[in-house]
């Protein structure tokens, strides 16, 4: 049976960070699936939708056949056994991340007991890299490169015009 684990989030858009722990995920595991959320109360206002944020993610990861990017919607529990995955993916960058992520992987443990929260550290490259602060730097007109994959980098000067 190949190992896979499920990588979520809302990826709006995907940064380096994400592409970096999903290379480093892919050591560990067989396969990815990575998984956007659809209805997170931050969707209210996105940068990109769902269906960008998937081409975005299959385009960084450069048709690697090992990754497979869906979405979902409602409680990750639930879309983990409907994928018959029992292992979550989940890059911890530094202490701020930690209460949070904490409360998930024991909510989440709470609501399914067979459903393990794995963590990794965040590369030293990439640990201030977040999708708000891309988002926010990019609207401003600031230089992104190097934060984020390069269609995801093309994407944003498309969308404000550069
Ligand atoms: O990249 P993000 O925005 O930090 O990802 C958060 C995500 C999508 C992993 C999280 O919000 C999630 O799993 N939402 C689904 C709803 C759910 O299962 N909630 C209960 C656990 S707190």
């Amino acid at each position: 049976m190949p190992r896979i684990a499920l990588y979520p989030g809302s990826f709006d858009p995907p940064t380096n960070g994400h592409l970096s722990l999903i290379q480093r995920g892919l050591k560990m595991f067989d396969g990815l699936t990575v998984a956007v959320l659809r209805n997170l109360a931050k969707d209210k206002d996105p940068l990109f939708t769902v269906e960008e944020r998937v081409d975005l993610l299959k385009g960084a990861v450069n048709g690697d056949k090992r990754v497979t990017v869906k979405t979902f919607e409602g409680l990750l529990v639930k879309f983990a056994k409907q994928e018959k995955v029992n292992t979550v993916l989940r890059g911890l960058r530094a202490v701020s991340d930690f209460e949070y992520e904490f409360q998930m992987a024991n909510m989440n443990r709470k609501l399914d007991p067979e459903l393990e929260t794995l963590f990794m550290m965040t590369g030293e490259d990439y640990f201030y890299i977040s999708s708000r602060f891309v988002r926010d730097v990019a609207r401003l007109g600031g230089d992104v490169k190097g934060l984020v994959p390069a269609n995801v980098l093309a994407a944003l000067q498309e969308k404000f015009g550069k």
